[in-house]
This record gives C-alpha cells, structure tokens and sequence, in this order.
C-alpha cells in the first residue's frame, strides 16, 4: 500500500512531524484558493513588489494557522517587513514564501510554497535549518520535504499527500539549466560560462518561479540561478525566504549552492530581507562555477 506522508513522518520528532503535516494541510487550503484569489492588490511589499491578492491572503492564513498550531515561536516572511512573532512557547522558528512565483498566476505557470524550519533564532545562517519543504502547485501538487533525512517528495491526491520518491539525488550528468535575469545583464564571465554549459548540452529550461525551476534540477540535474547582475550585484532572490531552504534541500540531495564565494548556507545574514546571487545544482557545476566567480 501507498506510504502517506503521516506516515512517512513517523521517524522523526514528532513535533517537527506536527509542523511538516499542519504546513502540509495549509498548502492544501491554498492550492484549493489558486482558482479564485487571482487579482491584483495594489499594495506593495517591503521588496517593492505589488502584491497579488493571493499573497497577502496566503501569508495571512499560513500565519493564522501556524499561530493556532502552538508550534510556531517566530515568522520570517516575504510579505512581512518584520519579524511576526506568534506563540511564545512555540519550539520553532519558520521562514516563508507563502507564494513563490506569483507574476506566473495570470497565465496560470507554476506557483509555490517555500518553508525553512529552524530551532535557532531569526536572522541565522540557512545551515542552521532543521528541515525545509517546497509545496509546487503544478498539474499536480506535490510536496518536498527533508528533515536532514534524505530528500522525499509526495504527491496530492484524494488519500491526502502519498509517497512518490524517496531520497532523491540530483541526477549525474544533469540536462538542463535555468538562469533568470537579462542576459545582458549577466557577469560577462557567468555569460561564458553559460555558452560553455549549453556547448556541453545542458538546455533551457526558465519557468520564472523558483519552487519550478529548482523542482526540474531536482529531477533532471543541471543548474538554477538568478545571478549577481551588473544592475543589480544581489540579483533578486531572498536569502532567508527563498535561497536558504532551497539550498538546504539542494545539499540534502547531494547537490550544492553559492552566491559566488561559497555556499549559501554559510552566508550570515545581515537583515531579514537581504538578497542575495543564488546558484545552485550539480555539485561539480557549482565548484566549477565558483572558481570562475571567485
Ligand atoms: P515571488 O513571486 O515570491 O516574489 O518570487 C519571484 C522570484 C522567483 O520565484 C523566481 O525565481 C524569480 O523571482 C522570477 O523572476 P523574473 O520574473 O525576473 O524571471
Ligand atoms: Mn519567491
Ligand atoms: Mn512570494
């Protein structure tokens, strides 16, 4: 019989198994919502960003839930200028991206849910994590978890979350490659490097959301990146909502992550919303990638 991700849980902390399922149901609720909440509104947030409806009510109610459930000390969130604090008994402290990929509801292309879990206090360095999970809301919701047990992914049907893949590696030799921002924006030596990776057959693969374009590295091998830009040194990611728990899932996968000098769960960070030049993939094509940036 098909393992539920309840029971996939079983080995683990219990209360951390408690956080992962009720993150799980929360998901759920709002790949349930993606239909209805598609306006605009006409707000921004603390990036600059003009929100979607769907985000600030995905914040919202995963803050809500995440509050009832008692588990949760503090919230660190990409619609949130500050730190929200929610029980003071909660054991854990949580990083969000309640909607990764929101510019991608209009023509309807992958959206997500990015989740760090920590036991330390917010800021900490990303290694500091105890799990991290995706939630892809494709033609399939699926669920990726790593508790620093191997990388599990679980798909959404009528029984709930079920098992599809247990301890998945990124695949060697990877096959594809995804890198956003302008290309003439590129470091002119990330450019080169690119060329060279497509010359070696890597193809593009560019989706604009981060859970998709990291989901298919996961997958297929290759690399991610939103890299350092001449206009912009950071490039666009977010270091503690959306690089950090990737990169923790990227490493559990036996893959790895930099912003240029070094992996990207090393990288102190100085404020909540910091940016930061995110790649990550294939172990080697990282190494190789940070003797070029270095
Ligand atoms: P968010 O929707 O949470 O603000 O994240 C958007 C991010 C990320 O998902 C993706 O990698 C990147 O921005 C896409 O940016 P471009 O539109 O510049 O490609
Ligand atoms: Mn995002
Ligand atoms: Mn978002």
């Amino acid at each position: 019989m098909t393992k539920t991700l309840e029971e996939h849980l079983e080995g683990i902390d219990s209360e951390l198994a408690s956080l992962i399922l009720k993150i799980s149901s929360i998901a759920n609720a709002i790949s349930n919502e993606l239909p209805y909440r598609r306006g605009k509104a006409n707000t921004k947030n603390v990036f600059g960003e003009l929100q979607l409806v769907v985000d600030k009510w995905a914040d919202q109610f995963l803050i809500n839930e995440l509050r009832k459930s008692g588990l949760v000390k503090t919230v660190a969130s990409e619609e949130q200028p500050d730190l929200v604090k929610l029980n003071e008994e909660g054991i854990f402290n949580i990083t969000l991206d309640p909607l990764d990929g929101s510019s991608n509801i209009e023509s309807n292309n992958l959206v997500g849910t990015i989740v760090g879990i920590y036991k330390k206090d917010l800021p900490t360095q990303g290694k500091h994590q105890i799990a991290a999970m995706y939630i892809l809301y494709g033609p399939v919701t699926t669920l990726v978890y790593t508790a620093q047990n191997g990388v599990h992914e679980f798909l959404h049907t009528k029984k709930g979350f079920v098992f599809r893949e247990e301890s998945i590696k990124l695949p060697e030799p990877g096959k594809l490659y995804g890198i956003g921002g302008l290309r003439k924006d590129w470091l002119p030596s990330f450019r080169k490097y690119v060329e060279e990776l497509e010359m070696e057959g890597y193809k593009l693969r560019y989706g604009g959301a981060f859970v998709g374009d990291f989901n298919q590295v996961l997958h297929y091998g290759g690399l991610f990146a939103y890299p350092a830009l001449t206009t912009n040194p950071n490039g666009k990611l977010r270091l503690l909502v959306e690089s950090n728990p990737i990169s923790f899932i990227a490493r559990e996968a036996e893959g790895a992550s930099t912003n240029g000098k070094c992996s990207i769960l090393e990288v102190e960070p100085e404020h909540i919303d910091q940016r930061i030049p995110t790649y990550i993939g294939n172990k080697n094509l990282i190494e190789k990638l940070e003797k070029i940036l270095r």
